[in-house]
C-alpha cells in the first residue's frame, strides 16, 4: 500500500477523559489534513494508539495493542503507526527499540505539531519522536475545536487546564502529563460558545486537577453567563482544592449540575498522609458537608485505592467506615499498582494481590448497596434527561443522563438525540436509572 495515498485512519484510545478528549482533538487534527476515520484498522493507512499507564494494567494494554498492530506492517509497507497519550510520553524513543515497527511516538503536550510530524515522517523515511514536556503557559499549545472537529451529540469536553503540580505518592501523572498550565477564561468561553452554537447543550470542563485553575468559580459562573450550554460539569476535581467559591457556586448557579467526582482514595488518615493527599477525613467531611448544604440533591462520586503499602486490615477498615458514613452515589475502586518513577513504588511494605482484590471485592460489595440505595430515591420523581442517543445494552431504548449524572435508560424516538426532556424515573439499578417520558422539556 502507498504510504502517501490511502488517508483512512484508524484511532484507539486507552485511559481517561484527557485522553478521551485529546482523541476528539487529534481526529479534527487529521481531518483538517483530508484524512478519514475508519473502525476498520485493516483499511487504515494511520493506526494512531492514544495509551495510558496510570497502572501497570493500562501499560500492559498498550504494549499488547501495539504488538498486534505490528502485524499489519511487513517489509516497509503497511500503515503508518503511531503512539501517543501517557505511555508514549514515558517511554519515548524505548518504544522504537521494543517496536521497530512504529513510525511516530507523541506526547500529549505535542500533539498540536501532529501534521508536522506526519510530513517528517514521510520526508526523511524514518521515526518521529516528539516528548517534550511543556511547562511553560507562553509555549503551551491548546488546541480548539475545528470546523473539521465532529461533535459527539450534545456533550463536549472543554480543556481549561493541562498538567498536575501535586505530587500524590502512588500517582504517574504528574510525570507523563508534566505541570500545571492554566487556559485563559477567554479562549474557553470562545470554544464553549462555538461548541453551543453546533448544537452542544452540556460542557464539562477538563483538567487533571481541574479546581486548581485560579478562581475556578468565577470561570464556571462566566460560563454559565455567556454561552449559550445548559449544564456545565468538571472533571476531576481534588478535595484540597474545593474552595468556598466552587461551593457557593452550586448554591446560586442552575446551570452547575449537582454532582461531583471527588476522589478519596482511602479512609484511613495514615494512608491518607503516606499517599500525600493534602487533605485528612475530617476536612474531606466537612467539604462534603458543606457541598451538601450548598446543593442538597448533590450526587458525590469518588476514587478509592485498596492495597496502597502498608494499609494494613484496620485501615482498610477505615476506608469501608468511611465510605459507610459519606454515602457515595457511586465509586470506583482500583488495586493499587506501582507505577516507575513514583514515590510509594519505592515503599517495601507492598500488600499481596490476593489481598487487594479481596479488599476491592469487599470494598464493592458495601459500595453496590449504597449505589441502589442512592438511586432508589429517584423512583418516582420526575427528572430532566438529556439525550445522548441509544441504549448501550441494545435494548431499542434512548439513553441519557439526570443532573446528578445518572445513566437513564427509557423508551422513546431516535429524534430526540439532544433534547432535555422529562422522564419518569420507574426503576433503579445499581448502576442505572430506567423511565418513562413524560414530555418534552
Ligand atoms: N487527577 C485525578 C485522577 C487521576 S487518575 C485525581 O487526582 O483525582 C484516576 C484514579 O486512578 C485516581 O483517582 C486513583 O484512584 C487511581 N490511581 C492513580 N494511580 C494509581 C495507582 N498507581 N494504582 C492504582 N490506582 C491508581
Ligand atoms: Fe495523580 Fe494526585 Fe495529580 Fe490526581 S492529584 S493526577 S492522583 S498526582
Ligand atoms: Fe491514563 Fe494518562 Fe489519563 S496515565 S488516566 S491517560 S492522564
Amino acid at each position: 500500500m502507498d504510504r502517501g495515498q490511502n488517508k483512512l485512519f484508524y484511532i484507539r484510545t486507552f485511559g481517561c477523559q484527557m485522553n478521551e478528549h485529546d482523541s476528539v482533538k487529534i481526529t479534527g487534527l487529521l481531518a483538517s489534513l483530508g484524512f478519514t476515520k475508519t473502525d476498520r484498522p485493516e483499511h487504515a493507512g494511520l493506526l494512531l494508539f492514544n495509551t495510558c499507564t496510570i497502572r501497570q494494567k493500562a501499560h500492559d494494554k498498550a504494549f499488547s495493542e501495539i504488538g498486534r498492530a505490528v502485524v499489519f506492517k511487513n517489509n516497509g509497507s503497511g500503515p503508518l503507526i503511531g503512539v501517543c497519550g501517557c505511555v508514549a510520553q514515558e517511554e519515548g524513543a524505548r518504544l522504537l527499540s521494543r517496536f521497530p515497527a512504529i513510525d511516530l511516538v507523541f506526547g500529549p503536550d505535542q500533539i498540536y505539531k501532529l501534521p508536522a510530524l506526519l510530513e517528517m515522517v514521510k520526508t526523511q523515511k524514518r521515526p518521529a519522536v516528539a516528548t517534550e514536556l511543556i511547562n511553560a503557559a507562553d509555549d503551551y499549545h491548546f488546541l480548539d475545536a475545528l470546523e473539521t472537529t465532529k461533535l459527539n451529540g450534545p456533550c463536549a469536553y472543554v480543556t481549561i487546564m493541562k498538567g498536575c503540580n501535586s505530587q500524590c505518592a502512588y500517582c504517574i501523572v504528574p510525570q507523563v502529563r508534566g505541570a500545571e498550565v492554566y487556559r485563559s477564561p477567554r479562549d474557553i468561553i470562545r470554544e464553549i460558545e462555538f461548541l453551543a452554537e453546533r448544537g452542544c447543550r452540556e460542557v464539562t470542563l477538563l483538567g487533571q486537577n481541574v479546581n486548581s485553575y485560579p478562581e475556578f468559580g468565577a470561570l464556571i459562573r462566566q460560563v454559565a453567563q455567556n454561552t449559550g450550554v445548559d449544564r456545565i460539569r468538571f472533571t476531576s476535581p481534588h478535595p484540597k482544592d474545593v474552595r468556598e467559591d466552587l461551593i457557593e457556586e452550586y448554591a446560586v448557579n442552575p446551570k452547575l449540575c449537582p454532582h461531583i467526582h471527588l476522589p478519596l482514595q482511602s479512609g484511613s488518615d495514615l494512608v491518607l498522609r503516606k499517599m500525600q493527599r493534602a487533605y485528612n477525613t475530617k476536612t474531606y467531611r466537612v467539604k462534603v458537608e458543606k457541598l451538601r448544604r450548598a446543593r442538597p440533591e448533590i450526587a458525590i462520586t469518588t476514587d478509592m485505592i485498596v492495597g496502597f503499602p502498608g494499609e494494613d486490615e484496620a485501615e482498610f477498615q477505615k476506608s469501608l467506615d468511611f465510605v459507610q458514613e459519606i454515602q457515595f452515589d457511586s465509586l470506583f475502586g482500583f488495586a493499587y499498582s506501582p507505577r516507575p518513577g513514583t514515590e510509594a513504588a519505592e515503599i517495601k511494605e507492598t500488600v499481596p494481590q490476593e489481598v487487594k482484590d479481596e479488599r476491592l471485592q469487599k470494598l464493592f460489595q458495601v459500595q453496590n448497596e449504597i449505589s441502589l440505595n442512592k438511586n432508589q430515591r429517584h423512583v418516582g420523581l420526575i427528572e430532566p434527561v438529556l439525550v445522548e442517543g441509544r441504549d448501550k445494552r441494545g435494548q431499542g431504548k434512548l439513553r441519557g443522563r439526570n443532573p446528578q449524572n445518572k445513566v437513564v435508560n427509557f423508551p422513546g424516538q431516535e429524534g430526540c438525540r439532544g433534547d432535555i426532556v422529562e422522564v419518569r424515573v420507574t426503576r433503579a439499578l445499581s448502576y442505572s436509572l430506567e423511565g418513562e417520558c413524560e414530555r418534552h422539556g
